[in-house]
C-alpha cells in the first residue's frame, strides 16, 4: 500500500489529477472517491470522464438515480456513482455493482457507504477541505498493487503544478 497527500491550490489542480488518474483506467478499476460535501468529489469524477469520453457533453450528476454510465468508443463502460442516497451498502447491490467492478471502471463517490462490498483493490480518494478555507483541498491518495505505480508517477508530475 502507498499513501501520497497532495495539495490542490484549485479546482483546475484537482482536474490535473483527475486527468491524470484517467489515463491509466482499465476494466476492473474501482476509484473511490470521499470527503465531506463539496469537498471536488464530482470535479475529479467529471475530469476523469471528461478525458475517457471526450465526446461527452453532458456529464449529469448521478445523485438521484446514483449511477451514470458512460461507453467510451474504446474500452470498458465507464460507471459513476454517487451514494450519498444509498440507504444500506446492500441497496447497492440492486445497482449491480458487483459485475461493475468487475467489467467496468467504476469512479465512486460516497465510497465508504459500501461497507464491506468496497473492493480492497480500489484506489483511495480522500479530498478534504484545506486549512485556509478557500480553494484549496487536501488529497490523499492510497493504493495497492499497480496504483503504487501512479501514486508514485503523480508525486513526480503533480510537482510543481498543484
Ligand atoms: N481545489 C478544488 N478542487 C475541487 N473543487 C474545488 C476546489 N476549489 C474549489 N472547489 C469548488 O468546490 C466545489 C466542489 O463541488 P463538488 O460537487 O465536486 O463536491 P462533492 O465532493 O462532489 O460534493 P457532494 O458530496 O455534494 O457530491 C465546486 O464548486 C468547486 O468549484
Ligand atoms: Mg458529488
Amino acid at each position: 500500500m502507498t499513501r501520497l497527500d497532495l495539495t490542490l491550490r484549485d479546482p483546475a489542480a484537482t482536474e490535473r489529477l483527475g486527468h491524470f488518474i484517467a489515463g491509466w483506467l482499465k476494466a476492473g478499476d474501482v476509484v473511490a472517491l470521499d470527503g465531506p460535501l463539496g469537498a471536488g468529489k464530482s470535479v475529479l469524477a467529471r475530469a476523469i470522464i471528461r478525458h475517457v469520453c471526450p465526446q461527452e457533453d453532458d456529464i449529469p450528476s448521478p445523485t438521484f438515480t446514483l449511477v451514470q454510465t458512460y461507453e467510451p468508443a474504446e474500452g470498458p463502460s465507464l460507471m459513476h456513482f454517487d451514494l450519498y442516497r444509498l440507504d444500506s451498502p446492500e441497496d447497492a447491490l440492486e445497482l449491480g455493482i458487483e459485475d461493475a467492478f468487475i467489467d467496468s471502471v467504476c469512479l465512486v463517490e460516497w465510497a465508504q457507504r459500501l461497507g464491506p462490498y468496497l473492493p480492497r483493490t480500489a484506489l483511495n480518494v480522500a479530498i478534504n477541505p484545506g486549512p485556509d478555507n478557500n480553494d484549496t483541498r487536501a488529497v490523499s491518495l492510497a493504493g495497492g498493487g499497480r496504483w503504487q505505480t501512479l501514486i508514485t508517477e503523480i508525486d513526480t508530475q503533480m510537482q510543481g503544478v498543484n
